[in-house]
């Protein structure tokens, strides 16, 4: 059967509302072109990855099925196969901190060989939107593995109680298969051993995590991710081979997360409007970075007829704070310089400052 010939049966599915079958038949789809079409079938098993997968689902992954809370039968894990992803846009030496992790682990083998023990566990933490989420995708396409992910946050603490039982499952369904297990929100449970308000279970949870992590065979590759590193239990650091803080994007990882994700628009802006994008955006995350810049593209294709150096002004005005006076100031000439035409209005609408102010600043 070649793959059109499933699209009668997936509008079928999709007309009866049967969303498992919508989503099995579309991964067969993504299957049977994953050769001739790579990034369709990558963005097919995106998009029913994201959708919550089914056990049917799952089943085409050649995995064993996912495990379940005992009482709710709850699926604790969410399994997305390796999907093709960009390199993580970071500074060199953050970047070389990931890559030689992904060596050593391409390495496996070799490592083996010479009685070396590799490196397993890598703990990524950072401001949220940083991209910790983003490189653990990464390092599942480039290791081609698939990510078992535990949200923490949400699905150990709503089963207190048997919250241990269902780490060990965790930890025994990613040991028996060649996966990496992601532990998202980590500081969720990993809260510090002696703080007050813990009580039993989760100093229970903690123990019996922290023995997994110690027991956890070398195949099994373990990145956990952390918005506070600063309420981890030390013990649970010392268990990862590796932690990483990935920083905010500094200027030049700005530069080329705006061009990588404007693509060719970028072409229809002067470059002072770039260089002020560039500069003012030094407090947000890359994440608010790319959805800044996918906001401007949809902008610049619903009005063609407006300058795309005006759309991406007023959308990046929309998202960042500007800082001072002088930043303020440096925005209402660029703008002026450019368009002499535009009014003072017209510019209080873009940069929303006052258009009192903006007469102020452009007459100083
Ligand atoms: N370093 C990066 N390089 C390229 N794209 C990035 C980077 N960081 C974030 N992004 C983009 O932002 C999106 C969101 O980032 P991601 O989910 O990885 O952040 P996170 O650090 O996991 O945040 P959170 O703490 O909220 O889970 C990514 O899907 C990607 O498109
Ligand atoms: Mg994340």
């Amino acid at each position: 059967m070649i793959a059109y010939e499933l699209v009668p049966k997936l509008i079928r599915a999709a007309l009866n509302n049967d969303k498992k079958a919508v989503e099995s038949i579309s991964l067969m789809i993504g299957r049977k072109i994953k050769k001739e079409y790579p990034q369709i079938a990558s963005e097919i098993m995106q998009i029913t990855a994201n959708s919550n997968v089914g056990a049917d689902a799952l089943r085409t992954l050649d995995l064993s099925p996912a495990p379940v809370d005992r009482e709710s039968r709850n699926q604790l894990v969410k399994v997305e196969e390796p999907i093709k992803v960009e390199e993580p846009v970071l500074n060199s030496d953050i970047f070389g901190q990931i890559n030689d992790f992904l060596r050593e682990r391409e390495l496996l083998e070799k490592f083996l060989e010479e009685d070396i023990i590799p490196p397993n566990s890598i703990l990524l933490s950072g401001k949220p939107g940083v991209g910790k989420t983003y490189i653990t995708k990464w390092l599942s396409y480039k290791l081609n593995l698939p990510i078992v992910t535990v949200d923490l946050a949400t699905s150990i603490s709503s089963y207190l109680g048997r919250s241990g039982q269902n780490i060990k499952s965790i930890f025994d369904y990613a040991k028996s298969q060649n996966v990496i297990l992601f532990l998202d929100e980590l500081d969720a449970i990993a809260k510090r051993r002696d703080d007050m308000g813990d009580l039993g279970e989760l100093k229970r949870l903690v123990n019996v995590l922290l023995k997994e992590l110690e027991e956890c065979p070398v195949t099994c590759v373990i990145v956990g991710a952390t918005n506070h590193p600063e309420i981890l239990d030390k013990a649970i650091w010392r268990r990862f081979d590796r932690s990483i803080v990935i920083p905010l994007p500094g200027k030049e990882e700005r530069k080329k997360l705006i061009g990588r994700t404007l693509g060719k628009k970028i072409e229809d802006m002067k470059l002072e409007t770039i260089r002020f994008i560039v500069n003012s955006t030094d407090s947000i995350s890359a994440s608010e970075i790319c959805k800044m810049c996918e906001h401007i593209k949809r902008q610049m294709l619903m009005n063609e007829e407006e300058k795309a150096d005006i759309l991406a002004l007023k959308e990046c005005c929309r998202i960042i704070e500007l800082k001072d006076r002088n930043e303020k100031v440096q925005l209402c000439r660029l703008i002026k310089k450019d368009f002499p035409g535009l009014s003072l209005r017209d510019i209080s609408n873009i940069t929303l400052i006052s258009s009192a102010s903006v007469g102020r600043y452009l007459k100083e």
